[in-house]
């Protein structure tokens, strides 16, 4: 038999990327790729880039870059630019980039083996069409091979709501949800190959209608087909849209045992005037009365968010709101982000705030965060938690996991095994972790 062709795959973004990287990875397997750590050993390298921020999309250049002297020693590398980037920038890529073989968009990926086949014989090849069909349903099944306890597994994609600073409804389209069927059948597969926690991934996960039995189905009803399925212990969903948490979906924030008391709902502002330039369609009262409703429903569930700084026209009182709405939330987890400029949204065309106005907000937005985070890990001392346990740590004995709340968790002299999920007394809390023993 041939020696296995390499793969190099570098995945930059969102967790959605890391789900279509291991799904591109397999379909190559096809074709006969294994895949490698570093690109020098490759015969095909994939960038999966993003394209959220500019320096995001930027890096991408520079990385390309770096390939020149690889490719210059060995002319039988192929090149290959998939994801967001592709799919915004196209030709330009190939412009800006001679040295890229292929660009596919994230709508195009069941079309790789083919176009890498093209490559071969020497074509530059470019795919950024949005077809109608299922590309995870037509990319090869997923082999058998043994896998970690946890996993990622998209069942939406795309966006409808055109928040004025967002590229995604661009670069991923409208929204689309895959057929409850194919997700079930997705998840049993994984619980064979030895997952016991699954996060379910859309780019507006919670307005998930994919098709069931009898007429479209809820995130809420999904996850609790989910929850039937023996050997699956955990579930997780991500990322939310406050105008898309139905009653259903809250209250099986309450009731279903394997849906986890964690909830990334972003709200990016806490001032009315900058939440409607931004075009939310919700408001600073409606989220804060939905966040009382979850955790009306679930007391100690941890809530995540995402805040942009300096979106066009923020003043210092549209910040303090911000400052405001986070001191009443009190979130265990938040990710913020410096106003980017992307082109083709509307904000782009808007009078920016002075980037050292915006760089200040976003430091003393990012220190109250920080304590924040640390005062709800510091809480956890004392209690029992659920972990389930994902690797060996650093110490002889050590195995760390994650808790119910996302939590990282060490636990020394353990006598665990990686996936096994079980009962942990946090004993101290220390900068990004927490330690337990064992109950
Ligand atoms: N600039 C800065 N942050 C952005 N995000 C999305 N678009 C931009 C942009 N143009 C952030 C939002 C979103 C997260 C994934 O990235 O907070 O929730
Ligand atoms: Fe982007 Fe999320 Fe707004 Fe959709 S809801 S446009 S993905 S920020």
């Amino acid at each position: 038999m041939a020696d296995p062709k390499k793969l190099f795959i570098k995945t930059y973004g969102c967790q959605m990327n890391v789900y279509d990287s291991e799904r591109m990875a397999e379909a190559m397997g096809g074709s006969g790729y294994e895949q490698v750590k570093t690109p020098e050993e490759a015969d095909l390298i994939l960038l999966n880039t993003c394209h959220i921020r500019e320096k995001a999309a930027e890096k991408v250049y520079s990385e390309l870059g770096r390939f020149k002297g690889l490719k210059a020693d060995r002319p039988d590398l192929k090149i290959g630019v998939t994801g967001c980037v592709a799919q915004a920038e196209g030709e330009e890529i190939m412009r800006r980039q001679p040295l890229v073989d292929l660009v596919v968009g994230p709508q195009a990926y069941h079309r790789l083996p083919e176009m890498e086949r093209q490559a071969r014989r020497g074509e530059k090849v470019l795919d950024t069409d949005m077809p109608e069909e299922d590309k995870f349903e037509i990319l090869k099944s997923r082999p058998k091979a043994k896998r970690g306890p946890t996993a990622f597994l998209t069942v939406q994609e795309g966006c409808d709501k055109f928040c004025a600073f967002c590229v995604v409804p661009y670069t991923r389209g409208a929204e689309v949800s895959r057929p409850v069927d194919r997700i079930l059948s997705e998840a049993r597969d994984l619980v064979v190959r030895g997952v016991r926690e699954i996060t379910l991934l859309g780019q507006n996960v919670n307005a998930y209608h994919g098709a069931g039995p009898d007429g479209d189905v809820s995130l809420a009803r999904l996850i609790w087909a989910l929850n039937e399925i023996d050997g699956l212990e955990r579930i997780r969903f991500t990322t939310s849209h406050p105008n898309d948490m139905t009653d259903d979906l809250i209250a099986a924030h309450g009731d279903c045992e394997k849906l986890m008391p964690y909830l990334h709902l972003p709200v990016q502002s806490g001032s009315d005037r900058i939440l409607k330039r931004m075009n939310r369609s919700h408001d600073r009262d409606s989220y804060l009365r939905l966040i009382e409703r979850i955790r009306a429903a679930r007391p100690d569930i941890l809530i995540s968010g995402d805040f942009i700084v300096g979106f066009p026209e923020e003043t210092d009182a549209d910040f303090e709101d911000t400052m405001d709405l986070i001191r009443q939330v009190e979130y265990g987890q938040a990710f913020s982000f410096k106003y980017s400029p992307r082109p083709g949204t509307p904000a782009a065309e808007r009078a920016q705030v002075d980037p050292t106005v915006a760089d200040a907000r976003l430091q003393e937005l990012q220190a109250l965060i920080t304590r924040q985070q640390r005062t709800r890990q510091d809480a956890m001392v004392g209690q029992e938690v659920g972990v389930l346990f994902e690797k060996p740590g650093r110490r002889p004995g050590q195995m760390v996991g994650k808790s119910d709340h996302l939590h990282a968790v060490h636990v020394d002299d353990c006598g665990a095994s990686v996936g096994e999920l079980r009962r942990v007394k946090i004993t101290e809390s220390g900068t990004n972790s927490l330690g337990g023993v064992l109950v």
